[in-house]
């Protein structure tokens, strides 16, 4: 909240809310409680919902909010155009929401410089559940394991290279072009805002 503050005093003209369901680095908000909160906290500046959204109905969740759209992660990642490696895609469509985690150990073991604050969220891997809880052990041993996990990642072995990936892998069962995603989350969302407003009268 005090950070979409600041983005409001820098004049920011679009605001991301993200959620800690979010894949990559994130706070510890959940996405449902902080949207509306930053939509009234930053109006009029209009508002992106983004963390653990990858359907229509979590487009369509967000609107009813207060955001003015969202932005998906996860869920582009695993499309036809998305430049990360198939093996990457595979493990997204296979994998389920509690098999990711928030953490550092990949930031550490590539020298990534990101706030401890904002820990990745990523598939739990063998790497992840090695070092997990370690993390100055594997700052202490980083002469031999960035190495090896720079290997690791050329080499496409992705039980030790990190897969970024949010909660809403659960809602990912196939590769789509970007296209046919956009057109299917729109129409789905247009059906549950249309369904919805039969709920009242
Ligand atoms: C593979 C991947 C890489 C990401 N890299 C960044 C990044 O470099 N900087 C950033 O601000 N957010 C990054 N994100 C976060 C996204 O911009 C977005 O906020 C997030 O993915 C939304 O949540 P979702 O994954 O549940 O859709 C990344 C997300 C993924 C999945």
């Amino acid at each position: 909240m005090d950070q979409a503050l600041v983005a409001r005093e820098a004049g920011a003209d679009i605001i991301v809310a993200e959620g800690t369901e979010a894949g990559g680095h994130g706070g510890a908000r959940a996405t449902l409680p902080l949207v509306p909160a930053v939509a009234d906290a930053v109006a009029p500046i209009p508002v992106v919902a983004a963390g653990g959204i990858a359907d229509g109905r979590g487009l369509a969740a967000s609107l009813m909010l207060g955001a003015h759209g969202v932005l998906m992660g996860t869920r582009f990642y695993a499309s036809a155009e998305a430049l990360g490696h198939e093996r990457v895609k595979e493990r997204i469509i296979a994998a389920k929401g509690g098999e990711t985690m928030q953490t550092r150990v990949f930031d550490i073991v590539r020298g990534y410089a990101w706030p401890e604050v904002y820990p990745g969220r990523a598939l739990r891997n063998r790497f992840l559940e090695r070092w997990n809880g370690r993390e100055s052990e594997l700052t202490a041993a980083l002469d031999s394991e960035h190495s090896a996990y720079q290997r690791a990642a050329k080499e496409g072995d992705f039980d030790t290279a990190v897969v970024w990936a949010g909660e809403a892998v659960d809602l990912i069962k196939r590769i789509d072009s970007a296209g046919t995603l956009v057109a299917r989350i729109c129409e789905e969302a247009e059906g549950i805002l249309r369904a919805g407003a039969r709920l009242v009268r």
